[in-house]
């Protein structure tokens, strides 16, 4: 963490001049453990905030001006625009996220009065699925929240935070990830029912287990179209399915209740996504219930289910993916393995008894780079909390 701060103040100097009086401030990222695909499906998610995350100084300004500067994309320079004028903007990469946030605040109601600079500095790998734009978003939330001593709680935040990436950024995303950052505990995951946003922490203390994070370093590309795509099929099957059943969501169907009306849906391929968003949903439900009974092994199990479902059934997978989960599978100490987050790329979790964490991530590595042609990345993930003021 100090490094962070003594990056973002040399940052600062550089760009803006003297840090003086900026606020510094820290938003985690997320990785989900099982739950995928669900969360815009009215179904459970069980992700978990992340020690690492974004940080970010920041100071209000006298004029109406914003500008941003990213420690992580400093070819794109200081991208500078008017609390007056805010519009997404291609070329503006990045600060789109800030700025999209800025604009859902101001639609609900919080005008900022003036303009701030704001210096980023993202510990998570971009690309990596570990939600550093919603980590960006959340934090951008809380900035303004504290800088106009907004009465703003923690829900509102993300749902502002997810309206600027549906809205503003044009990906029809779930509540899952902004959720978890907003939402995030120390060693706690958290049980989320996104069709009620009802939600309980489970404790996370695992004690010799590790969350091993893998990373495909496959950045998602275009993985934003196929995500709105699969979204769209969930929708269509529903439609089908409703012209037998009243259901609410396919979150709502337990297995056998899908089942018995899965014939109204025509294709085989839109079948085999709602089978997944109804299953998964339903092992995500057993995964807490497992978790709490301390009952690692059948959450492990559940895991690697849930990997499997998304790469036959959902097809979100590819052979990156894939190459990681199956060789952690093989891997002594290995308990469980999958994907996480959107897929088409980033990366995939797994839980390893931590005697073993050292020689799976040697097995793992080798195995992937021998296939896939050039090599993974390995964290081993610490659960931290939610967005906070540091300075
Ligand atoms: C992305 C989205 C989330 C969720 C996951 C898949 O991370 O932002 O809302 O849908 O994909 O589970």
């Amino acid at each position: 963490m100090n490094n962070a701060l003594e990056t973002l103040r040399k940052a600062w100097a550089e760009i803006f001049g003297d840090a003086g009086d900026a606020a510094v401030y820290f938003a985690p990222g997320r990785v989900n453990l099982i739950g995928e695909h669900t969360d815009y499906n009215g179904g459970h998610v069980f992700p978990c905030a992340l020690t690492i995350g974004t940080y970010a100084a920041a100071r209000v300004r006298t004029d109406r001006l914003l500008r941003f500067y990213s420690v992580n994309f400093p070819e794109n320079g200081v991208i500078t625009c008017s609390l007056d004028d805010i519009a997404y903007r291609r070329e503006d990469g990045w600060t789109n996220y800030p700025k999209g946030v800025v604009c859902e605040l101001a639609k609900r109601g919080y005008e900022a009065p003036y303009g701030l600079d704001i210096v980023y500095f993202g510990t998570i790998p971009n690309g990596s699925g570990l939600s550093s734009s919603a980590s960006i978003e959340v934090l951008t939330a809380e900035i303004l929240t504290d800088s106009f001593s907004w009465d703003i709680d923690r829900i509102t935040q993300a749902l502002i935070s997810q309206a600027a990436e549906r809205e503003f950024i044009g990906v029809n995303c779930g509540i899952m990830d902004q959720f978890a950052i907003a939402m995030g505990q120390k060693e706690r995951a958290i049980f989320l029912d996104t069709a009620t946003l009802s939600y309980e922490y489970v404790p996370l203390i695992l004690p010799d287990v590790r969350i091993v994070i893998m990373n495909t370093n496959k950045r998602r590309g275009l993985g934003d179209s196929a995500y709105n795509t699969r979204r769209a099929e969930c929708e269509q099957a529903l439609e089908c399915i409703r012209t037998r059943i009243a259901a609410p969501s396919l979150g709502a169907l337990t297995e056998e209740e899908f089942e018995a009306v899965a014939d109204t849906i025509p294709t085989e391929s839109m079948r085999r996504r709602a089978r997944h968003a109804v299953y998964e949903n339903r092992r995500t439900i057993r995964a807490a219930e497992a978790l709490r009974e301390g009952d690692l092994e059948a959450f492990g199990e559940l895991m690697n289910a849930s990997h499997r479902s998304l790469r036959d059934d959902y097809e979100v997978t590819g052979p990156e993916l894939d190459a990681l989960a199956e060789a952690a599978w093989e891997a002594k100490g290995v308990i469980g393995a999958r994907m996480t987050g959107a897929g088409f790329g980033g990366c995939a979790v797994s839980l390893v008894r931590g005697e073993y964490t050292e020689s799976m991530i040697r097995e793992v590595g080798g195995k992937y780079e021998k296939t896939i042609g050039y090599p993974a990345s390995f964290y081993v993930a610490e659960v931290g909390g939610g967005p906070v003021r540091l300075a």
